[in-house]
């Protein structure tokens, strides 16, 4: 496979796969356009990738800035904005979340489905954590979701290629002493592979503390159930007035 250029994300050679692959992953959407909607506006979707949650959020009468390190997700996000109408509502950037080129002060930030994951250490957690902190206007919020891979995951899914949806395969190689998972996806014609690294909720917890911000909530799943120890984890930070 071609080497990535600097400046390129392993996201830009899926970018016309990632809605198709990413299809049944439809839970987190509501829950992000009620954040958006009760926040007022403007949100900051750091990681916007193809607009998947934008859009709806947009949708929502709720204006979005949009970074991403991704130039092709991007595109794709435009192009999904104009079709939905909602154009003018997304101002797409072209930016890394850990220097993201925002100015503006807003009263919500989001880092949808696992983002943060692409942070490297907990320098780099802290650095992007304190970025998303001084985009908000104080008792203004930060909202993520991350996932801690269980047991039964790992050793069901460990090394095998797997057709996740017709046509689109998905392997996971996870590293449970770097707590990492090597992510790759294929199609006939598109592949790409990328690395996540997980940490516990507990260690979430103590990086958003140490970063300035108060811990609103820490919920299971999108419904907001409490978390009780599941693989997913959804947040609610706010940076304190
Ligand atoms: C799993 S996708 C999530 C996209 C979208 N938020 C969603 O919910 O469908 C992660 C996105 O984060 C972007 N990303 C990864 N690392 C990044 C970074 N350091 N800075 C900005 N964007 C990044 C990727 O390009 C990709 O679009």
């Amino acid at each position: 496979m071609r080497q990535m250029s600097r400046g390129e994300s392993p996201y830009d050679a899926i970018a016309r796969l990632y809605d198709p692959w990413s299809r049944s992953v439809t839970e987190d959407v509501g829950f992000y356009v009620e954040e958006a909607v009760a926040s007022g506006g403007p949100v900051v979707e750091l990681g916007v990738g193809t607009g998947r949650i934008a859009c709806p959020v947009a949708l929502a009468g709720v204006s979005v800035i949009g970074v991403d390190s991704s130039a092709a997700m991007l595109e794709v996000c435009a192009e999904r904005a104009a079709a939905a109408g909602v154009a003018d509502l997304l101002d797409l950037r072209l930016g890394d979340l850990r220097d993201p080129p925002v100015r503006e002060r807003v009263p919500l930030v989001t880092c949808p489905f696992r983002a943060y994951l692409h942070m490297r250490g907990d320098d780099e957690r802290r650095h992007a954590l304190r970025r998303a902190h001084e985009l908000l206007v104080p008792g203004g919020r930060l909202v993520f979701d991350v996932f801690t891979p269980g047991a039964d995951d790992i050793a069901e899914t460990d090394g095998r290629w797997l057709e996740r949806e017709p046509g689109i395969f998905e392997r996971a190689d996870w590293d449970t002493s770097a707590r990492t998972l090597t992510l790759s996806v294929r199609d006939d014609r598109q592949a790409s592979t990328m690395v996540l690294a997980w940490l516990d909720p507990e260690e979430w917890h103590a990086l958003l503390v140490e970063t300035g911000f108060e811990v609103v909530a820490c919920y299971g799943w999108f419904d907001r159930r409490p978390y009780a120890g599941g693989e997913d984890s959804v947040w609610i930070a706010r940076r304190p007035t």
